[in-house]
């Protein structure tokens, strides 16, 4: 198992219909404190020497690692805990600061979803986990505790030499929290199922500033909740062994034979759950030929398993990196820092031929108006990976999850379309023809009955509802757990960023 202690933000007593005038109270505030009242306030407190200001150097580095460019904004300040008991101190000096003024913040672990205003805020305090990146390994419990502010190469780098794995993410610098909010896909979801039902317990900061654990036995709702809400995460380990791994590059003209391939190898009721896939529509500026990438990984160390047998008939291909490689040199591969503005969308469909076949004639659309458009360099994916009932089969044993996939008896297509371009004056370019993209798949997906409901959130853009498409029932239980924990919403309303339940 997997065992990961996580710290939640929690609650404080703040009461504003009390108060008297609000833009009175707001400009005495800002005579007494003219930069910004909320990180004076943090920096009279104990978490002093970790809050960095506009001009510091651990200030730009902070800034400076945001996966996507546009998401970089320019907070106030940022708070750098390390341990749980700091994020509670900087949690219960920022509600008790706002009694006067409402100190609005952020909260960020790797800092990959690329929806500006998510993990980062521009008049705020954003409070940057990245130095809770620890992973230890307790050999009696076979269980890991791992920091919230990790990235995957950090956790699998720990854990290799000791011979045991986890469920984390495919791409080495994505980081621990945020992925696991979501659910977290890895190569071996189809085996030992979701990262976030892998996690035995989190270590939670309430809106309180209390910590408290959350796992199967104590707090047992806010268990089930956070797996896709949040901190500090124990995981269970199990044993680590090579995988056959790679990406296998291959002509547009083969786009067809690959969606049948994956078509079969997705409805394929004893597919091998060591056989992870990727299949993938791309182009960038930097190799320019439009391309069909499958990416292989298979759990065992076995090259050429039979579970893609049907791929290798597809004889054409243009480079193949697939080897026996370890965990971390197959997540290398997968990570990547940009330097670039990046947009993420996701939609679910039937495991349906003709649907995949569409996304690849609007995918062409699409190419052929960014080349005639953009400038700068750019790179479009438009990624399918099957959504499996594998995924979530024994999670509720391990204490449930909200992602609401009892619905599902099916696997499924889960899309993403995955586009990242240089230039700030291409924004609305890339951000339209994104849009137009996923609204034309939706449009044929209605029409032809093959549409899912489900959107998966650590793919999903702004704009999309990830949270309602778990289910009325999961969103209902999702209102209840956050009222229970963070009575006074205090949470919902000074944490503005990424999918509240809130907002549903
Ligand atoms: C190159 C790349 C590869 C990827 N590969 C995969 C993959 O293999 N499988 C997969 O499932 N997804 C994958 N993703 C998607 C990824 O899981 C999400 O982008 C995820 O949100 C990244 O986590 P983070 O900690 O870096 O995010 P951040 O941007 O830091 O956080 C995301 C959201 O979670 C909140 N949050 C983060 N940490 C905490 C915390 N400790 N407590 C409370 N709230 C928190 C933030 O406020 C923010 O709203 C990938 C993304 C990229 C860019
Ligand atoms: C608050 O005070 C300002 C300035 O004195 C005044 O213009 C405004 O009308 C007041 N608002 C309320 C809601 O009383
Ligand atoms: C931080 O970045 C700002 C803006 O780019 C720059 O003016 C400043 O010199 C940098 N500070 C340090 C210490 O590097
Ligand atoms: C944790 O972060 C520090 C500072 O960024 C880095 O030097 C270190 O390698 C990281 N550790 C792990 C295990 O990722
Ligand atoms: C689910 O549980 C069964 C029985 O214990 C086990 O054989 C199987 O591997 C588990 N599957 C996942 C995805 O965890
Ligand atoms: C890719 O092509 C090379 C050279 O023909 C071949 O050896 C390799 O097996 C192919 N890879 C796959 C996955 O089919």
């Amino acid at each position: 198992m997997f065992r990961l202690s996580f710290a939640l933000l929690a609650a404080a007593l703040v009461n504003f219909s009390q108060a008297q005038n609000e833009s009175e109270i707001e400009s005495a505030v800002r005579f007494l404190f003219p930069d910004s009242y909320c990180c004076t306030v943090l920096t009279l407190s104990p978490v002093a020497k970790h809050v960095a200001f506009p001009g510091q150097s651990l200030y730009n580095t902070s800034v400076d690692s945001y996966f996507d460019v546009k998401s970089k904004l320019t907070p106030n300040c940022i708070v750098q805990p390390t341990s749980a008991e700091e994020v509670a101190t900087t949690v219960k000096v920022l509600t008790a600061a706002s009694l006067l003024k409402p100190c609005k913040f952020a909260v960020r672990s790797g800092g990959h979803t690329p929806i500006p205003g998510s993990n980062d805020i521009e008049d705020g305090v954003t409070i940057d986990l990245q130095h809770m990146n620890s992973t230890t390994y307790n050999a009696h419990t076979q269980v890991a505790s791992i920091g919230p502010g990790g990235r995957w190469a950090g956790v699998y780098s720990t854990l290799e030499p000791l011979g045991r794995m986890v469920a984390g993410g495919r791409g080495s610098t994505v980081g621990v929290g945020g992925y696991l909010i979501g659910g977290g896909i890895s190569h071996f979801a189809p085996r030992v199922g979701l990262s976030c039902d892998n996690v035995v317990n989190f270590q939670v900061v309430l809106a309180s500033g209390r910590i408290v654990n959350a796992n199967k036995n104590t707090n047992a709702d806010l268990f089930t909740a956070l797996k896709v809400n949040y901190i500090l995460e124990v995981k269970k380990t199990f044993e680590n062994e090579n995988l056959w791994g790679g990406i296998v590059t291959y002509p547009a003209s083969t786009a067809d034979q690959h969606f049948k391939s994956f078509v079969d190898f997705g409805l394929d009721p004893n597919r091998d759950p060591n056989a992870a896939l990727i299949v993938f529509q791309g182009y960038s500026t930097a190799s320019p030929t439009n391309v069909v990438r499958a990416a292989f990984d298979y759990t065992k160390p076995v090259a050429r398993p039979d579970a893609y047998k049907e791929f290798y008939a597809i004889t054409n291909n243009i480079s193949d990196t697939t080897k026996i490689q370890p965990m971390s040199a197959v997540a290398a591969e997968f990570g990547s820092t940009t330097t670039s503005r990046v947009q993420f969308r996701t939609l679910s469909f039937k495991l349906d031929l003709a649907t995949l076949q569409e996304t690849a004639r609007l995918y062409e659309i699409m190419l052929a108006e960014i080349q005639a458009k953009a400038s700068g360099s750019w790179r479009i994916s438009c990624l399918h990976q099957v959504w499996s009932t594998l995924y979530t089969a024994n999670s509720t044993a391990r204490g449930g999850n909200v992602l609401g996939m009892e619905r599902y008896t099916e696997n499924f297509d889960m899309y993403q379309s995955y586009l990242s371009w240089s230039e700030a004056k291409d924004d609305e370019l890339f951000i339209n023809q994104g849009l137009a993209l996923t609204n034309g798949i939706q449009k044929f997906t209605e029409e032809h009955d093959t549409a899912v409901e489900y959107l998966y959130l650590n793919y999903a853009d702004k704009d999309q509802d990830p949270l309602s498409a778990y289910g009325a029932d999961k969103v209902a239980f999702m209102k209840k757990v956050a009222k229970k924990y963070d009575p006074l919403g205090i949470y919902q309303r000074l944490l503005p960023g990424g999918f509240r339940i809130s907002n549903v």
